[in-house]
């Protein structure tokens, strides 16, 4: 009906576990389309942690009133079978030029081959005219960005700021299982990203990150990687000049809770 009076659809793909951040995306959906349909996937594949994936929150009861309430006009909740059926989708090669391989892609093998599957798979079914993304999750919006270029250049991709509790944390679903105490020392990645920052741009880049590394370890935190990246190639970089576009990007443990956040400069 809306396709047909020319009306445009904005899709926000999530895995549940609803929160602000993901509303963020619905409400700027809504400013742009006449249509905003959401979807709630567990996408299995793309976890590389059995556990992770059994520990991941499902809330699809609150997150259904959450995105009625945030004026979200449809919710598309598939089955396993729906996305992943016996006559398995053709998923075609991408080239990512190594965009894969690191950060993320370094310490989640096969994280990204899962998202690149699911997204092409929603993607195939939903035909949308616009994907919103958030910035939270800097490298896979990067990558999705290939596949928008390569397979589905009609679509355009909308990536939305990350959206910080007033303390500075980025919201995410994985917080909900920080106890009190880890939420307080996970402030310090945002902090941190702040004084990369604040130092940027840099001859030395390699000096930066060991003190920030450090830095994070003296809050209890376990650091994965800290890293400075190219915002569209995603090459890392050990110098930043006034002409880069970069990426500060961190992923640290909080007990068992891997948590992941960035800050982009010159601007964010
Ligand atoms: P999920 O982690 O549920 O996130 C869904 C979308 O919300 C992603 O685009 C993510 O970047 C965005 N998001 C999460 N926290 C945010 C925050 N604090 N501010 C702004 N945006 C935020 O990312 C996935 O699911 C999956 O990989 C998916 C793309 C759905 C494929 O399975």
């Amino acid at each position: 009906m809306c396709r047909a009076t020319g009306g445009t659809v904005g899709f926000v793909p999530t895995m549940g576990a609803l929160h602000e951040g993901h509303i963020s995306l619905i409400e700027a959906s809504k400013k742009e389309n006449h249509f905003t349909l959401g979807s709630i996937f567990v996408n299995p594949t793309q976890f590389n942690n059995k556990e992770d994936l059994a520990k991941y929150p499902r809330t699809e009861v609150e997150d259904t009133e959450m995105l009625r309430k945030a004026g979200c006009d449809a919710v598309f909740i598939p089955y396993v079978s729906e996305i992943y059926p016996e006559k398995p989708y053709h998923i075609p090669e991408i080239d990512l030029n190594g965009m894969d391989e690191v950060m993320e892609g370094a310490f989640r093998p096969g994280h990204f081959k899962g998202v690149l599957q699911v997204v092409y798979i929603l993607l195939k079914i939903v035909e949308p005219d616009v994907l919103y993304l958030g910035q939270k999750d800097f490298q896979q919006q990067a990558i999705l960005r290939l596949l928008l270029d390569q397979q589905f250049p009609q679509i355009r991709m909308n990536t939305v700021p990350t959206y910080r509790s007033e303390s500075g944390l980025a919201l995410s679903s994985r917080n909900r299982r920080l106890t009190e105490e880890q939420k307080v020392q996970a402030l310090a990645i945002y902090k941190t990203l702040l004084e990369i920052k604040s130092q940027l741009p840099s001859n030395n880049v390699s000096e930066i990150l060991t003190q920030s590394k450090e830095n994070l370890e003296n809050t209890g935190l376990k650091p994965e990687y800290i890293s400075i990246a190219d915002q569209k190639t995603l090459s890392i970089l050990d110098k930043v000049t006034e002409n880069d576009r970069v990426a500060i990007c961190i992923a640290a443990f909080a007990g068992e809770i891997r948590l992941i956040d960035n800050m982009l400069w010159p601007e964010d």
